[in-house]
């Protein structure tokens, strides 16, 4: 098998992508979907996919030369019940960091078979790498088309620049995307059978509907995720198949919880699908982990669940989400570890310390979505460990805010504030459109906008300055830029700077130097099918 794999990239001469209609079932159930990747510390990185048939041995062929993948590392193969297919994980142990690899999965296949595209990936920087570098960061983001954020919202799908076709075309500009929470929104099929977006089906068989929808993002996300680690949070669209209830107003019934069928709740697709580094850093599932690469210590939290400190997430059962999910860990055990987490920071190596939740504590909007208990539980945390960033979505709007502290912007605003920055973005793409701000605005505000969809853009350029951009898909301007300036202390002594680790651009004759290139022009190619097909 592995030799089948050298053999055939000997002959490469340029990338063929496989195409597959988003959300459509491939005549060749093994057919490799859905790739996606995720960092495993600085020398691994777990490799998805996923199938519509069980794998025996998912095994992912790897290496740094396109022509010779003679790495591979084996994984699991696991579903749930009502699910329609199986999620491939394999986490690959031993690489170097900062260093790109080409892989192919499992029945990796090609039309005619002379030509075979491998993917890239590339392993984060170590701690102590001082290298700038940028990270896209988007929340809300949900499938496109007909099946999710309408035409009603954003105009025709083949008219307009969705936030997954603007992540596609700056894909070069990023080097993974975080996405903490609300992904796909596939839990609004009923509702957008109610409001007659989709054809009816019988509820007992909305699970079929549910699965489509998943998949079908999946699969239109692919042109990014195949190529960029892609990191993700729980949000409260992630905990059940019917989004906590809803209400059929024609006939006068309000469907609940009760309707998911078995392996629909409980965050069950959401644990199937993803494979979060929680074991590299002590976390939990993908609820809540941590990862570093190279100046920058990331933090993953749970606003969903196990809030501890006696208050029980809005997505537990008894909670204000009426979502019935969780808890995962030990009582308190979340901000047992968060504290842990923030502690052991080298921040001389790594000072930029950014921490994302699904849910706000600060935003201008009154109301359930603002989760106080959130603010009490992890606030004096995350001042207490001079967290320097703060990522928030779930309210779908932008809002860059002051650094602030128990509710007071920092006078010094982001000239070295002692405060963490706040940033809201839940402009990713929600299929239900876009929320207005309140007003009067909140004091601490500083910026805010609820017309253009976007995704964030974190440039960090050193051990002191940090940018943020608002990116707008539409038409990939920047609407609005700050940057965060903090008197870290930073012991460079182990950093190569700006000479970067990566080993230098090989050029390979005979044209399979174009592989070289294979991650940017496989995802225009397979960006502009999926712009096609949606
Ligand atoms: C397969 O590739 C060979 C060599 O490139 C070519 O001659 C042949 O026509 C191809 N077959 C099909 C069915 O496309
Ligand atoms: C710096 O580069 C050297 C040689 O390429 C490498 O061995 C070392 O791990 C790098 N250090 C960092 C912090 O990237
Ligand atoms: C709707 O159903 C409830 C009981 O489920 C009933 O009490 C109510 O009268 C109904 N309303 C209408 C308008 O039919
Ligand atoms: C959800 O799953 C966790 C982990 O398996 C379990 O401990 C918890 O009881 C489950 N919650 C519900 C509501 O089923
Ligand atoms: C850095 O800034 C903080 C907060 O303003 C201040 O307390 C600290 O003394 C400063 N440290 C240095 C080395 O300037
Ligand atoms: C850090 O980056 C900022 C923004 O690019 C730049 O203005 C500043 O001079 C840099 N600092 C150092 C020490 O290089
Ligand atoms: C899509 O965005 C690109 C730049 O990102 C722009 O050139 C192009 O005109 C946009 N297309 C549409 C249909 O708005
Ligand atoms: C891009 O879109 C934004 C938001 O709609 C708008 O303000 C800006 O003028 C547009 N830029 C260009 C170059 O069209
Ligand atoms: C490229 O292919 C040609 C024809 O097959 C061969 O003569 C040449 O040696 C190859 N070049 C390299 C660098 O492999
Ligand atoms: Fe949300």
């Amino acid at each position: 098998m592995r030799s089948t794999f050298v053999f055939a990239l000997a002959f490469a001469s340029s990338v063929v992508a496989q195409i597959n209609v988003p959300g459509a079932v491939p005549i060749n159930k093994l057919e490799p979907l859905q790739h996606r990747l995720a960092y495993a510390g600085t020398t691994g990185m777990t490799v998805s996919w996923n199938t519509y048939e069980k794998i025996d041995e998912p095994t992912v062929y790897y290496g740094t030369d396109s022509w010779d993948l003679s790495g591979y590392a084996t994984g699991e193969s696991v579903t749930f019940q009502t699910s329609l297919t199986w999620s491939n994980h394999v986490k690959i142990t031993g690489l170097q960091p900062n260093t790109q690899y080409f892989y192919v999965v499992s029945n990796t296949n090609c039309y005619n078979c002379s030509e075979l595209a491998a993917y890239t990936f590339t392993t984060a920087r170590e701690i102590g790498d001082f290298t700038p570098y940028t990270a896209a960061v988007v929340v809300d983001l949900g499938v496109m088309g007909p099946d999710g954020l309408s035409t009603t919202s954003v105009g025709a799908m083949d008219e307009v620049n969705t936030t997954i076709h603007s992540l596609a075309r700056y894909i070069d500009g990023y080097d993974f995307v975080w996405h903490p929470g609300d992904i796909a929104y596939a839990d609004y099929w009923l509702k957008e059978q109610v409001q007659k977006y989709l054809k009816p089906v019988p509820v007992e068989e909305g699970y079929k509907v549910y699965n489509r929808l998943l998949n079908k993002y999946y699969d239109q996300m692919q042109p990014v995720t195949a190529t960029r680690p892609y990191m993700v949070g729980p949000g409260n669209h992630e905990a059940n198949c019917n989004n906590g209830g809803t209400t059929d107003k024609e006939k006068n019934i309000t469907y609940t919880v009760e309707l998911c069928m078995e392996g629909q709740t409980n965050f069950t697709a959401y644990r199937t699908h993803f494979r979060m580094p929680s074991a590299e850093s002590g976390g939990v599932d993908n609820f809540w982990y941590s990862w570093d690469h190279g100046m920058v210590h990331y933090v993953q939290i749970d606003t969903e669940t196990d809030l501890g400190h006696g208050y029980i997430g809005p997505s537990e059962p008894g909670g204000t989400g009426k979502e019935d999910s969780g808890p995962f860990g030990r009582l308190n055990e979340q901000t047992d570890w968060l504290e842990k987490d923030l502690a052991s920071v080298d921040r001389t190596k790594t000072p930029w310390v950014i921490v994302a939740a699904h849910r706000p504590y600060y935003a201008a909007q009154q109301g359930s979505n603002i989760c106080t208990s959130c603010r009490d539980v992890f606030e004096p945390i995350l001042l207490k460990h001079n967290v320097d960033l703060v990522l928030f979505g779930h309210i779908h709007f932008y809002e860059r805010n002051a650094p602030i502290a128990n509710g007071v912007a920092d006078p010094n605003e982001l000239d070295n504030p002692s405060a963490p920055w706040y940033i809201l973005n839940g402009l990713g793409g929600h299929y239900d459109g876009i929320d207005t701000y309140d007003e009067p605005l909140p004091d601490y505000v500083r910026y805010v906008q609820d017309t253009d969809y976007g995704w964030s853009k974190l440039t960090f350029h050193n051990c002191t300055h940090l940018t943020h951009e608002f990116i707008v898909s539409g038409n990939g301007t920047v609407l609005d830029s700050a940057t965060l300036y903090k008197n870290h202390t930073c012991d460079m002594s182990s950093s190569n700077g700006s000479s970067s680790n990566n080993p230098a651009p090989i050029t390979i004759e005979n044209g399979s130097g174009s592989l070289r290139a294979s991650s940017a022009l496989l995802a225009i190619i397979v960006a502009i099918v999926v712009m096609l097909a949606m």
